[in-house]
């Protein structure tokens, strides 16, 4: 718990409310100092003065807010402006606005309140990142095995001569890769959940990234007989994770190619309004049943396939979505019949 106020009386006298309650408390009669110990120690409670010296209130709290948006806002003045009042809400998110003088009572069950909601707020996440964490863990060392399975089937490919046993040693071979595929969409699954993850960005040209990924893509392209068509009509630059952009991507193509229907797919991208880009990509293997197309980007969710982990849309979203940008999909009707449509606007730092 932190209080923040320029008047060492007052925080002598909140000291003195806090002796009989177990928090582990902080007093500082200077913003910038209570800033540099929200940074280092983080507290569940703030509690603040609103008329100070070198910083008032609000912008103590919104620079508080930026380092850490977990804490409890309490703003604890003597000064009673209605407009102070609004912005220390709308600006400050605070949880409450008391005045001075305070009734001790009444102050304690505020704070309790406050560390309350703290808690709860908190505690859900806390718990789906341990989970995470030792879910990441796991499919980190699952991957090991795995990679030693792979490699041994290839070794014994070489190794023997019968055609039927190097045909098993292959479907070993796709096997693993498939398992890998999976492992890595898990992790990515906790990565996107993780607020703390690192962003990776860099200026990307859409048509130079479309060139190299179309590459990559051709043969299990040709040896599934699929045409793709590519129409990236506009020189547009983005601020993307190149990895993360091409998952999206790749989740996109790898679904449209477990599709038997599907042997056409186009993808585009053009320039909209309001500084956005869209791609949309398109196949024509019928559509989405309106039954489950509320639920495709759902976690875990997958539909009408053997193998599937449900990770590709959900994965998808998410990665669209930290870039500031949406994901949305229509069935529509083209030359090539009926199919699936997904758009991804994202934001562009230059388009000509
Ligand atoms: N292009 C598409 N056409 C029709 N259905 C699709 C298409 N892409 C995805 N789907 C549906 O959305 C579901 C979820 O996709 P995804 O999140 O990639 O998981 P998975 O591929 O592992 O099932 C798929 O199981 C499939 O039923
Ligand atoms: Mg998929």
């Amino acid at each position: 718990m932190l209080f923040l106020d320029d008047e060492e009386n007052i925080l002598r006298s909140l000291k003195r409310l806090c002796r009989s309650e177990s928090f582990d408390t902080r007093f500082c009669t200077n913003p910038d100092e209570a800033l540099d110990l929200v940074e280092r120690e983080g507290f569940a409670v703030i509690v603040t003065d609103m008329r100070m010296p070198i910083m008032d209130g609000i912008t103590f709290l919104r620079k508080a807010l930026a380092i850490d948006s977990d804490s409890v806002r309490i703003v604890l003045t003597g000064y009673s402006d209605i407009e102070a009042a609004k912005a220390a809400v709308n600006e400050g998110n605070i949880f409450k606005y008391l005045n001075k003088p305070w009734d001790g009572k009444q102050l304690l069950a505020n704070i309790n309140e406050a560390v309350a909601y703290f808690n709860a707020k908190t505690a859900r996440r806390r718990d789906l990142m341990k989970l995470g964490e030792f879910m990441s863990q796991m499919v980190h060392d699952i991957r090991n095995p795995i990679h030693g399975i792979r490699g041994s089937a290839e070794l014994l490919k070489d190794y023997i001569g019968e055609q039927t046993a190097k045909e098993f040693c292959e479907i070993i071979i796709n096997q693993t890769g498939r398992l890998n595929e999976m492992a890595t969409e898990l992790l990515v699954a906790y990565k996107e959940q993780n607020p703390h993850a690192p962003k990776e960005r860099s200026a990307v040209d859409l048509q130079s990234f479309f060139l190299e990924w179309e590459q990559l893509w051709q043969q299990p392209l040709s040896e599934r007989s699929v045409d793709m068509t590519l129409g990236v009509g506009v020189d547009c630059t983005l601020g993307l994770s190149i990895n993360d952009f091409s998952r999206v991507l790749n989740n996109l193509i790898t679904n449209a190619l477990e599709i038997e229907a599907v042997d056409h797919i186009r993808v585009t991208v053009k320039v909209e309004d309001q500084g956005l880009a869209a791609v949309q990509f398109v196949d024509n293997g019928g559509g989405i049943p309106a039954s489950v197309r509320s639920r495709i980007f759902d976690i875990f969710f997958t539909h009408g396939k053997e193998n599937g982990t449900g990770l590709g849309l959900s994965n998808a979203k998410k990665i669209v979505e930290k870039h500031n940008g949406r994901m949305f999909v229509q069935n529509v009707d083209w030359e090539h019949g009926r199919g699936a449509a997904f758009t991804i606007m994202l934001p562009y730092i230059s388009a000509v």
